[in-house]
C-alpha cells in the first residue's frame, strides 16, 4: 500500500486518540454498527480530502467498514496530526498522503496521489480536491458520481462552479445541514478557535478586547465563547443583516478601521481576503495578537504585515513576532491559517460527531441516488437532518415531548383563531 505520513513511530498514540474521539462519536459509531453487515458501500472508491484529525479517522474506520476503499490527503498544510495520519496507514490500513507543515506544491502532490485512487465519490473540506479534478483530471470526471463538501467557503466556490456551468459533478453541501452549522460552526469553531489562541499564547482573555470579524455561524460562536471568557468583544461585519444581529446579541459593532487601534486579539471568521490589511495593521497597539479561523490564510494580509516589518522571530511554536518598524511588535498565530486546527485540534469530537455522521449519510445518499442527480449543490434533506439530530439526543439520553393527536390537528387547522 502506498502513502505518505511523517513518522510511522507516532502510530501507537495516534490509535489511542483515534479510540478516544471515538468514546465521544456515539452517532457514527452507531452509523459504523448499523451498516457494517449490509456494506452499502462495497464497490466504492472514495477520495478524501479533509483534516487528518482523529475525528476524521472516525469517519474514515465508518465508510470502511461499510464497505468503502478509501483513499485520503488533509485540506490544509498545517491540520494534518500525524499520530493520528500514520495510526490510519498501520492499524487501519488507510492509504494516507498527509503530513503537518507540507509546502503547496507538496500539498498537491497528495492530492494527486488520491486522485490516483480513481474515486468514485469524493470528499472535500474547502473544495481544492474536486477543483484538482475538474482543472487537471479531466477523464475522471467520467467515473466520480458524486462529492461532498464540509466547510462554508468550499460550499461557496462550488456553487460559484455550478452556476457558471462548470461543476461537472452533484455536491451535497454537508456544511448546510442544520445539524452540522448550527453545532459544528457555532461550537466546535467557538470552542477550538479559543483553544488554539489560549495554547499557543496562555493568553488572559478576561478583560481584553476581541475583535472578531464576521458574525456568521463561526464569527458567532467565536464571539459567544471570547464573552464568556470576560471579554469585551466588538464585532466587524459587511452584511447588514448580521451586524444588526450582533448589535442586539450585545456587542459593539463597527468597521476594522475603528476596530483596529482598540483591539488586543484579533480573530478573522469572514471567508474573505484582506480583512486585516495595511491601514489595520498600522494602528494596532503594541503586543496585538492576530488569527485567522477562516477556511484560507487569506484574510489578513501576510503580505502587508511582512512589508511593515523590519524583523521576525517565532517566539514560541505558532507564535511569529512582528517587529515593525514604528517600533510595535504583533503576533500572528500559525501563519495566519486556521488556528483552530493549526494550533488546537480543531473541533471536539462530540461535535464532530454530528458533522461526520451527516458526511456519512450524505455519501450513502449519494450512492443510493447515483445517475439521478444533477450537477449542482444540493442541500441535505430535513429527513437525514431529523434523523442525526433524533440519534444524537437518543445517544445524549435526552428525551423530548411529542405532539398530541388534538396538537397535530390544531397545528393544521387554520379556522381556529381568537
Ligand atoms: N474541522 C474542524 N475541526 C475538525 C476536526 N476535529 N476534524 C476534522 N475537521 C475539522
Amino acid at each position: 500500500m502506498k502513502y505518505k505520513v511523517k513518522d510511522m513511530n507516532l502510530a501507537e498514540q495516534g490509535r489511542l486518540n483515534i479510540e478516544l474521539a471515538e468514546s465521544r462519536m456515539p452517532v457514527l459509531s452507531y452509523l459504523r454498527k448499523k451498516y457494517d453487515n449490509e456494506k452499502p458501500l462495497k464497490g466504492i472508491s472514495i477520495g478524501g480530502c479533509l483534516h487528518v484529525t482523529k475525528e476524521t479517522a472516525v469517519l474514515i474506520r465508518a465508510l470502511k467498514a461499510a464497505g468503502a476503499e478509501v483513499a485520503w490527503s488533509g485540506c490544509n498544510p498545517l491540520s494534518t496530526q500525524d499520530d493520528v495520519a500514520a495510526a490510519l496507514v498501520k492499524y487501519y490500513e488507510v492509504p494516507v498522503f498527509a503530513w503537518r507543515g507540507l509546502s503547496n506544491h507538496e500539498y498537491y502532490d497528495c492530492i494527486d496521489e488520491v486522485l490516483n485512487s480513481l474515486p468514485d465519490i469524493t470528499m472535500d473540506d474547502g473544495a481544492d480536491l474536486i477543483i484538482r479534478i475538474h482543472e487537471n483530471y479531466c477523464s475522471l470526471l467520467k467515473k466520480v458520481f458524486g462529492g461532498t463538501e464540509e466547510t462554508t467557503t468550499g460550499v461557496h466556490r462550488l456553487r460559484a462552479m455550478a452556476t457558471a456551468g462548470k461543476l461537472h459533478y452533484p455536491i451535497v453541501a454537508v456544511n448546510d445541514a442544520e445539524t452540522k452549522w448550527d453545532f459544528d460552526n457555532i461550537y466546535g469553531t467557538g470552542q477550538s478557535t479559543l483553544d488554539g489562541i489560549i495554547r499557543s499564547t496562555n493568553v488572559l482573555l478576561a478583560g481584553k478586547t476581541v475583535v472578531v470579524a464576521g458574525y456568521g455561524h463561526c464569527g458567532k460562536g467565536v464571539a459567544m465563547r471570547a464573552r464568556g471568557m470576560g471579554a469585551n468583544v466588538i464585532v466587524t461585519e459587511v452584511d447588514p443583516m448580521q451586524a444588526l444581529k450582533a448589535t442586539m446579541d450585545g456587542y459593539r459593532v463597527m468597521p476594522m478601521d475603528g476596530a483596529a487601534p482598540q483591539g488586543n486579539i484579533f480573530v478573522t471568521a469572514t471567508g474573505c481576503k484582506e480583512v486585516i490589511k495595511r491601514q489595520h495593521l498600522r494602528k494596532m497597539k503594541d503586543g496585538t495578537i492576530l488569527s485567522n479561523t477562516g477556511h484560507f490564510n487569506v484574510e489578513i494580509s501576510l503580505r502587508d504585515l511582512e512589508e511593515l516589518a523590519k524583523e521576525k522571530k517565532e517566539v514560541r511554536p505558532n507564535v511569529m513576532e512582528y517587529f515593525l518598524c514604528s517600533g510595535k511588535k504583533l503576533y500572528l498565530l500559525a501563519e495566519g491559517r486556521l488556528v483552530n486546527l493549526a494550533a488546537a485540534e480543531g473541533h471536539p469530537s462530540e461535535v464532530m460527531d454530528m458533522s461526520f455522521a451527516n458526511q456519512f449519510l450524505s455519501v450513502l445518499y449519494l450512492v443510493q441516488n447515483k445517475g439521478r442527480l444533477n450537477n449542482r449543490v444540493h442541500d441535505v434533506s430535513r429527513e437525514q437532518d431529523a434523523e442525526v439530530a433524533v440519534i444524537k439526543l437518543n445517544t445524549l439520553g435526552v428525551d423530548i415531548d411529542r405532539l398530541t393527536r388534538e396538537q397535530q390537528r390544531y397545528l393544521k387547522d387554520y379556522t381556529s383563531g381568537t
